[in-house]
């Protein structure tokens, strides 16, 4: 399978289409990258450069790990009007709107400032039914969001189905994501460029990783060596399923939308990578180099989860018009994999786009419509 790169006009290696050889060469991408950024640099604290102060934010998985974090630096650096934050169950949902409820009763007490609003939902991504309720009370309590960061994610623990039929981690990670995302357009697309208190763009800011270089996908599916079936019946066959390619695939295939959808929407979508961090987050995962990861890594070689939520600030207030449909790490613009760059994986981007869109149309019909996607222009 050889595999033109459109960046660096190098076939994608023939050498490496052996059954071990594509695993080196994601791997070799992943720990590349990572030590030649995060190891050599400290994200600095963004100064916010665009006004946020009486913004509608949303940030889901805002409980714990980087989202709770990212949500700390917000609040510590602006006065949003309303923080709308997610959960996936009552006592986390608790400890979490208590905590941020003290944080803006703390800055109003000392600096007389601007009350935040903190509300508080529960959203469980792996069931669409709660993604389509949730998207609801959002629709209810906004009018207009300039923020959506979409933080909330899982490692995949096993093969687990979701009560849709869907694996658990593809449809936490992917498929919840972008209908969310679908959901909630028509309300950043409110706040068109025109229509602007300051010079911040409305945007949708997806959790990315670096991981993505190392997905099994790119080597697995071929859209036309494998016509026979789609990829999400790729993903959706057990016999296929792969533990420890499956993160890294399920973050390859947001990073493909975010670059996708942003041909089709004027509100702005980025994809960034926080780093490596020391969150709970590789802790649930059984495959052995994510137990190392978790064990070894986490502890050795992680940065800490405020740097990590210092990359994500960066992307949901500083990042300007250059990062649209881009990657970001470090706070800057950066290229995503050899693959995400080749030929193949546009021509990849573009199917899983079609695949995904007309899956979520089935489960409801009218989505695209709503979101002011045209059906016959982006599915076909
Ligand atoms: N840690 C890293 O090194 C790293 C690197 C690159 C990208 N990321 C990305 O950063 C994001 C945040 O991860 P983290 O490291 O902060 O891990 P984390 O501490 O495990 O946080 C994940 C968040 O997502 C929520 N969540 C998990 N499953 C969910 C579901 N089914 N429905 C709704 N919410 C769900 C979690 O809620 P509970 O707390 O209630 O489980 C938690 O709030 C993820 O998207 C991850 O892929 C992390």
């Amino acid at each position: 399978m050889a595999m033109a790169d459109i960046a660096t006009n190098q076939t994608f290696a023939d050498a490496t289409y052996s059954p071990f050889g594509w695993m080196w060469r994601g791997y070799y991408e992943y720990f590349y990258n990572n030590v030649t950024r995060q190891f050599w640099k400290i994200p600095e604290c963004p100064t916010f450069k665009y006004e946020m102060d009486g913004s509608v934010v949303l940030i889901t998985g805002a409980s714990s790990g980087v989202g709770l974090e990212t949500a700390r630096q917000l609040l510590a650096g602006a006065d949003p009007r309303i923080l709308i934050v997610t959960a996936i169950d009552q006592v986390d949902l608790e400890s979490m709107n208590d905590e941020l409820v003290n944080i803006v009763n703390k800055k109003v007490e000392n600096k007389g400032a601007r009350k935040t609003e903190i509300a508080p939902y529960i959203l469980h991504l792996h069931s669409f039914k709660s993604v389509q309720a949730f998207a609801s009370q959002v629709r209810n309590i906004a009018t207009e969001l300039d923020v959506v960061l979409l933080n909330a994610g899982m490692v995949t623990a096993g093969w687990e189905m979701t009560e849709d039929g869907i694996e658990k981690s593809l449809q936490v990670n992917y498929i919840s994501n972008v209908m969310l995302s679908l959901l909630l357009l028509p309300i950043l697309k409110i706040r068109s460029p025109n229509n602007l208190r300051s010079e911040h763009v409305p945007r949708i800011t997806f959790l990315a990783s670096d991981g993505h270089m190392a997905a099994g996908l790119p080597f697995e599916y071929h859209p036309t060596k494998c016509a026979h079936h789609s990829m999400l019946e790729h993903l959706g066959d057990r016999g296929r399923f792969t533990e420890g390619t499956r993160y890294p695939d399920t973050k390859l295939l947001i990073l493909l939308f975010s670059r996708e959808i942003t041909k089709h929407t004027e509100v702005l979508v980025n994809g960034v990578h926080p780093g490596y961090m020391n969150t709970n987050l590789f802790l649930s995962n059984r495959n052995l180099s994510m137990v190392m990861n978790g064990l070894f890594m986490r502890n050795v070689f992680a940065r800490s989860i405020t740097d990590g939520a210092r990359c994500i600030i960066h992307a949901i207030t500083v990042a300007g018009e250059e990062s649209r449909g881009q990657y970001l790490s470090e706070c800057a613009v950066t290229e995503p994999s050899t693959f995400v760059r080749s030929v193949d994986g546009q021509h990849l981007q573009r199917q899983a786009f079609r695949e995904v869109l007309s899956h979520l149309e089935s489960i409801k019909p009218g989505l695209l419509q709503e979101a002011e996607l045209d059906f016959t222009t982006v599915c076909l």
